[in-house]
């Protein structure tokens, strides 16, 4: 198994410092989860591919981008360009094959996410093209949401496959994780944690960060 990844979600950090709240949890994460809204796809409008660019000038962090946007093909140049790392679009925007292929065809790690309200079969005949399944956790658009638990079931059918067929994809959790809940995720098959309050909301986002990083491996051991 591989180790887990922690990836807090800088929707929780401090837009007016975001390099600061980066450079303070640095050394206790590898992914950075950038979440992208519209204000179409979800009633929420956050931040977009010049704000990528300037993280990426501040960090050599994985930059993981979460496009929570109705037409995510009209931007993935903009976001590859701006020094993306992964791009991860939802199924339910549909032209998923099409997203796919030119996503990769970037040059960036491949994602494919699903509302928690999505049945996990409309992302299975996908699992061998991608390198990250993420299942969201709470309704997209906001963070500091209730984890929804039903969703780890999807987790866990994944894990089987993709350990039974040897896939490269690693599966991403995202929504409502908390150091109590990290090892249920853990325990599920999950590789990589999203957190944006339980990190970015906590007096010491390092410390914070470092807790549900060990709650998850105490969970796989
Ligand atoms: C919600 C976002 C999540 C969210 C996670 O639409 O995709 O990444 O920011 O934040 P928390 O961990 O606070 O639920
Ligand atoms: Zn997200």
């Amino acid at each position: 198994m591989r180790p887990v990844k922690l990836a807090p979600s800088l929707l929780a950090a401090d837009f007016a410092h975001l390099a600061d709240d980066v450079a303070r949890v640095s050394d206790d994460v590898e992914w950075l989860h950038v979440d992208a809204m519209d204000g179409h796809y979800v009633p929420n409008l956050s931040i977009g591919p010049p704000v990528v660019a300037a993280l990426r000038k501040a960090t050599d962090l994985y930059l993981d981008c979460h496009l929570m946007v109705a037409n995510p093909g009209d931007l993935l140049d903009m976001f590859a360009e701006a020094g993306a790392d992964g791009i991860t679009v939802h199924v339910e925007v549909g032209d998923t094959d099409s997203l796919l292929d030119r996503i990769a065809a970037l040059g960036c790690k491949v994602g494919l996410t699903l509302e928690p309200a999505t049945p996990f079969a409309a992302v299975e005949p996908f699992l061998d093209r991608i390198d990250t399944f993420l299942v969201m956790s709470v309704k997209t658009g906001f963070g500091g949401q209730a984890f929804i638990p039903d969703v780890l079931d999807k987790v866990r059918a994944a894990r089987k496959i993709i350990d039974a067929r040897g896939l490269r994809c690693e599966i991403e959790i995202d929504g409502g994780v908390k150091a109590h809940n990290a090892g249920d995720c853990a325990a599920a098959g999950v590789d990589v944690i999203v957190a944006g309050t339980a990190v970015f909301g906590a007096a010491d986002p390092a410390a914070a960060a470092r807790e549900i990083r060990a709650n998850a491996e105490a969970a796989r051991a």
